[in-house]
């Protein structure tokens, strides 16, 4: 949908912000408080700030506080004007914004805004915004995780609208889970993304051959937490996967990316991403958005045990030797097996055999994939490395093997080999 406002002054700056008109919609939500922060990032980073408040908003934080941060009068019902000097006409308002940040959006903004409802003062002014609307959702993990509430981010994904996905983490109802706001610099980082003036960090799709298509990306390993402080864990960077998503978001599809711990930023141009820590969490998050995904890359290097219990408070260090009794992570291909219907999944197997082929095909025929991508651990191949060597199988056999290369070009090999797969099932045989 949208692009930034082309007609702002500053489009050009340096800073995306510098000179931008932001309106932050705040709906009812006790993260509100980080609302606050946000506005106060956004204003050190140049941009005009106005604030539209719901009424449930301001039971959380009143409309002083995001005056005094924004310095312009907070918008808290329907028929005031959202600039001081501005003309009242939804249209002209529409036209004077170029970002609108929706932190935190509720269970029942994100209701309201999919089903068309503008009965407030902030689906109302976002009814008639033609700019980009960035929506960092903030809310219970059973509300998050609500069919009906997935529906709804779905459906508005579809529509163009760009997320920031809730984070895990402690939860106002004293609930630890997924469901709390993203951090403001989060926030920021996004909607700076959003603004970039010129050409964004990525090239614009080289091509378009995986556009109409949703992939669903698994990046990086995942932690097994002992303690509070402790993991069971492995060595994956995330590079490779995050090379994936970014490659096949070039090539024009639609990218969900599921990562574990990675110190990398997520790439540009991707649908919505989701961090998760441990197996569990990367299967929940895969099973919540395999429906929409036409492929499956799971690239990620899911730990393959984890303690059998978690220890409340930090172990203490003691002269004895230490037992850690593990159980067997969820297998996460195994348990999406059952969902793929006409989906193409691609494995990726990590092998420190001289010759991975039979294990990875092995590995190819028991997760029922239907390609396989094998990697050596070796010198300047493996989990921390920037390059990679992969041989790619199908049922059939070899059908690409590579020298050692960039993680970033053996990505675009896999997607070659991915977009032949998915173009022959497609094709009956014969044809
Ligand atoms: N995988 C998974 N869930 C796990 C472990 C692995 O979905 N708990 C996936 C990986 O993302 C990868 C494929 O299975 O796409 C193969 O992973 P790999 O680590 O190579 O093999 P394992 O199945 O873990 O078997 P092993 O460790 O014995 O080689």
């Amino acid at each position: 949908m949208k692009s930034p406002n082309p007609h702002s002054e500053a489009a050009n700056a340096a800073e995306p912000f510098q000179g931008r008109r932001v309106v932050l919609c705040v709906t009812g939500g006790i993260a509100a408080y980080k609302a606050a922060y946000l506005t106060r990032g956004l204003v050190r980073a140049g941009a005009q700030v106005s604030v539209v408040m719901t009424e449930a908003a301001q039971r959380f934080v009143g409309p002083l506080t995001f005056e005094t941060l924004s310095g312009n009068r907070v918008v808290t019902s329907t028929f005031e004007r959202v600039y001081e000097t501005g003309p009242v006409e939804h249209v002209d308002l529409a036209e004077r914004t170029d970002l609108v940040v929706v932190a935190p959006a509720t269970y029942n903004f994100l209701g309201k805004l999919c089903a068309g409802i503008a009965d407030d003062a902030v689906t109302t002014f976002i009814s008639a915004v033609v700019c980009p609307v960035l929506v960092a959702p903030a809310m219970n993990e059973h509300m998050w995780r609500n069919p009906i509430n997935q529906r709804n981010v779905g459906a508005l994904h579809a529509l163009g609208y760009h997320f920031v996905d809730p984070e895990r983490g402690g939860l106002a109802c004293s609930w630890e889970g997924e469901g709390r706001m993203a951090e403001p610099e989060t926030i920021l980082a996004a909607a700076r993304e959003l603004l970039h003036p010129g050409p964004k960090t990525l090239p614009s799709p080289a091509r378009s051959s995986l556009s109409g298509l949703t992939v669903l990306v698994t990046a990086a390993g995942t932690w097994e937490a002992i303690d509070p402080v402790r993991f069971v864990g492995n060595r994956s960077s995330g590079r490779m996967g995050y090379a994936l998503a970014a490659a096949a978001a070039r090539r024009g599809a639609q990218v969900l990316l599921v990562s574990g711990p990675s110190a990398l930023e997520i790439p540009a141009g991707l649908l919505s991403s989701r961090r998760v820590e441990s197996a569990a969490e990367m299967l929940q998050a895969c099973r919540d958005w395999l429906p929409r995904a036409d492929i499956l890359l799971m690239a990620a290097a899911v730990a393959d045990y984890r303690p059998r219990q978690v220890a409340e408070n930090k172990i203490k260090r003691s002269r004895a030797a230490m037992q850690l009794d593990l159980e067997a992570t969820p297998d996460v291909l195994a348990e999406l097996r059952p969902l793929k219907e006409s989906r193409l999944f691609v494995g990726f197997a990590l092998e420190t055999a001289a010759d991975p082929g039979p294990a990875a095909q092995a590995k190819l025929r028991d997760k029922g994939l239907d390609l396989v991508v094998a990697n050596r651990v070796g010198a300047d191949t493996g989990p921390e490395q920037r390059t990679n060597q992969v041989w790619i199988w199908n049922a059939e056999g070899l059908v690409e093997a590579t020298p050692v290369l960039d993680k970033q070009v053996v990505a675009e090999i896999v997607l070659d080999a991915v977009e032949n797969a998915w173009a022959k099932r497609r094709t009956p045989a014969g044809a």
